[in-house]
């Protein structure tokens, strides 16, 4: 049974995937954890399975291509937690297929908007609607999921493991979401709270495909890592587990 230690996280996305195990994760360190899904049934699924564990787990609606959805879940964890200690944007899409194509010439403006539209424009609206519950815990935590596929430096390089891979509606937005964990982490340097970009590794869910080298079960240490840093842990970076990823 975990021991509730007083800490909230909301974690996106978390009704299965990297952001299911990153809540049992955190959940499993005593932290109550808030699973922002867009479908009530699979997260409340996979609430009871956390619960069962011994897990402080909870379930809201998010729909992160419904901003007004943003507001809903700001007003709950105020009424039901009064404050937010860990903020993990967790869900994200993948509309193309990214392993040996460049779509860069080709890619239709609805992929680009959609993807744009989750991974990026969501995150946002829900870390405004958010910033002042989690300006009142005593050390905020916000991780943003990106992905290695964001490295503009290992695009460029030609021998690079990740050169082949450029879909780039995907590509793109987790770039943009990097620049957001920047300038963010810049505007809050003067504060408690840390924001950092993760990569998780490449893994074997839904969106990472059957030949990841990753089992779901390994995939959460990056997000837990940045979203447990005590007060010298770093703000403003891009990781993989330990290790620092260039921009
Ligand atoms: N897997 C990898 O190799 C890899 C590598 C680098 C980065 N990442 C990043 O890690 C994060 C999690 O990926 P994953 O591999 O765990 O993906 P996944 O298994 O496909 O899960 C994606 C999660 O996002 C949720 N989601 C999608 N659209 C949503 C929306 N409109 N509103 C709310 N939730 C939505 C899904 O909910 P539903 O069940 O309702 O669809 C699901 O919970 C993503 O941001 C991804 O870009 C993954």
């Amino acid at each position: 049974m975990a021991a509730a230690n007083g800490k909230v996280a909301l974690i996106t996305g978390a009704n299965r995937g990297i952001g299911y195990e990153t809540a049992k994760d955190l959940g499993l360190q005593g932290i109550t954890v808030i699973l922002g899904v867009r479908d009530i049934e699979s997260g409340q699924e996979a609430a009871n399975k956390l619960q069962g564990l011994g897990i402080d787990a909870a379930v809201v609606h998010y729909d992160a291509a419904k901003p007004e959805t943003a507001g809903l879940v700001a007003e709950y964890i105020k009424q039901h937690f009064g404050k937010l200690d860990i903020l993990v944007n967790n869900a994200g899409v993948l509309k193309e297929n990214l392993i040996g194509v460049n779509n860069s010439s080709t890619v239709s403006s609805t992929v680009l908007h959609e993807t744009f539209e989750i991974n990026l424009f969501a995150v946002i609206e829900l870390t405004q609607k958010l910033l002042p519950l989690i300006k009142l815990a005593s050390a905020g935590r916000i991780v943003n999921l990106s992905s290695i596929l964001a490295s503009l430096t290992l695009h460029s390089m030609a021998d690079s493991p990740i050169e082949p891979a450029k879909g780039f509606a995907y590509n793109a937005s987790k770039t943009a979401l990097n620049a957001y964990t920047v300038h963010l982490a810049h505007e809050l340097k003067n504060t408690n709270i840390k924001i950092n970009a993760a990569h998780p590794g490449w893994v074997k869910t839904q969106l990472g495909g059957e030949h990841a080298p990753m089992e779901v079960e390994d995939s959460s240490k990056t997000s837990v890592r940045l979203a447990t840093l005590n007060q010298d842990g770093e703000s403003g970076g891009f990781f993989h587990e330990n290790d620092a990823l260039p921009w």
